[in-house]
């Protein structure tokens, strides 16, 4: 892929200045609108990761910069010390959102992960009773739920883990998408299991999607062991799988949800915990927070973000594209697509490699051609674009991605 003088300048400053922890596709982008992106030097690419998900409404909203916009020239940041007049009308309309009786702001996805984790231990102490210290979270092997130590002591990925001993104590995994090792070790150590924590699609490991009745499966054990059940929404919530929560396609509540990403639709770091009083009522004062955590710019602009969702319809978007995805992506024979998988907009293809060229090649060759997508775990490429994306651009998109795989053979 050719580097212009103009992009290399930038990588060059980032290979220098700053930390080495991502190995990003050799672009430069300074420009962003709805589905598309731009580079340094004018060239148009179709966004298929979304930053992760996190750009669901499609970047630089027009609702969302406008709410960004006066709200930062009203006021930005009190911290919890006071209370300001954001935060309220924004917990209020979490709630008759999502229709949970409270919910915890914070700023990034693990944040949020940890303050789950610390309000099931909470409530497993408190509520269910379980001895001083002998608490346990089940966790998911294939898992990704951010990057702090507790959270990197759950993961099984060697690279998200490695090195970073020790790790914190209280935690087992089990197989992902496997409800009877659950049921397992609920039996054996169910009265000291605080919670399970699951994702519902595993993003992150290469869109997993789990077999149907998978999480009602696990909810129903969890119910029956007096177990928390926390789905980690924070990539496939807000729409991206064709219903506002994932684990609504199965018609599970979890006890806890944990939203991050598209909660701004990409335009600040805001995520949250929502949880009913038994469980958030367990944390007082003093006891969990964050300087930034439900900051007034950070509400205006998570309002915005979910309003928008709602009256653009995004979810339903999500899974009339979805299908048309697959169904389309399905039709090109090659020799190097071996798997197509995903809901709603949370796609990927499974690459078979091919006289030497991998999932990296072909994230490049679609770059040429003006569609960017990442590789995950080396043989799997995710497509998750904006939900705002129409179905003439997808189709569109889809011409590219079967042009670029072709181009491989
Ligand atoms: C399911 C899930 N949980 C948590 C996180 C962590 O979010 P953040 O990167 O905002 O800390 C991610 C990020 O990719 C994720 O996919």
């Amino acid at each position: 892929m050719h580097v212009t003088a103009n992009a290399k300048k930038f990588i060059d400053l980032e290979e220098k200045y700053g930390a080495h922890n991502y190995h990003p596709l050799p672009l430069v982008l300074s420009r962003g609108e709805g589905c598309y992106l731009w580079d340094v030097d004018g060239k148009k690419y179709f966004d298929f990761l979304s930053a992760y998900s996190a750009v669901n409404q499609g970047h630089c909203h027009p609702k969302i910069v406008a709410a960004l916009i006066e709200q930062a020239g009203q006021l930005c940041l009190t911290s919890r010390a006071f209370y300001n007049d954001a935060l309220g009308p924004y917990e209020k309309y979490i709630h008759d959102y999502f229709g949970y009786d409270k919910m915890l702001p914070m700023n990034s996805g693990a944040e949020a992960v940890e303050t789950a984790l610390k309000l099931a231990r909470k409530w497993g102490y408190l509520k269910k009773g379980i001895p001083e210290n002998k608490a346990l979270i089940i966790g998911c092997e294939g898992n990704f739920h951010g990057r702090t130590i507790t959270i990197v002591s759950l993961s099984t990925d060697p690279d998200a883990r490695a090195d970073y001993g020790p790790y914190t104590p209280g935690i087992e995994v089990i197989p992902y998408n496997d409800a009877s090792a659950l049921e397992k070790v609920l039996k054996e150590k169910g009265d000291r299991v605080a919670a399970f924590l699951v994702e519902p699609i595993q993003g992150e490991a290469g869109v997993n999607v789990p077999d149907e009745g998978y999480l009602k499966a696990c909810y129903d054990l969890c119910k029956a062991q007096d177990v928390l059940f926390i789905a980690d929404e924070v990539q496939t919530g807000i729409g991206r799988t064709g219903k506002m929560l994932c684990c609504d396609h199965e018609g599970v509540r979890p006890d806890i949800v944990i939203l991050g990403k598209a909660l701004s639709g990409g335009v600040l770091p805001v995520s949250a915990v929502l949880a009913d009083d038994e469980i958030m009522l367990t944390i007082q004062p003093g006891q969990h927070g964050s300087t930034f955590g439900g900051f007034p710019l950070a509400c205006r602009v998570a309002t915005a973000a979910l309003e928008v969702v709602k009256e653009e319809k995004l979810a339903e978007r999500a899974e009339a594209l979805g299908r048309i995805f697959r169904e389309e992506m399905s039709q090109i024979k090659s020799p190097m697509i071996r798997q197509i998988r995903g809901k709603g907009l949370l796609n990927a293809v499974v690459i078979e490699p091919h006289e030497g060229k991998e999932a990296w090649d072909v994230c490049l060759k679609m770059a040429e051609n003006g569609l960017l997508a990442k590789p995950t775990h080396g043989h799997i490429i995710r497509f998750a674009p904006p939900l705002v994306i129409t179905e003439s651009e997808l189709r569109e998109a889809i011409a590219i991605i079967r042009d670029s795989i072709k181009a491989m053979e």
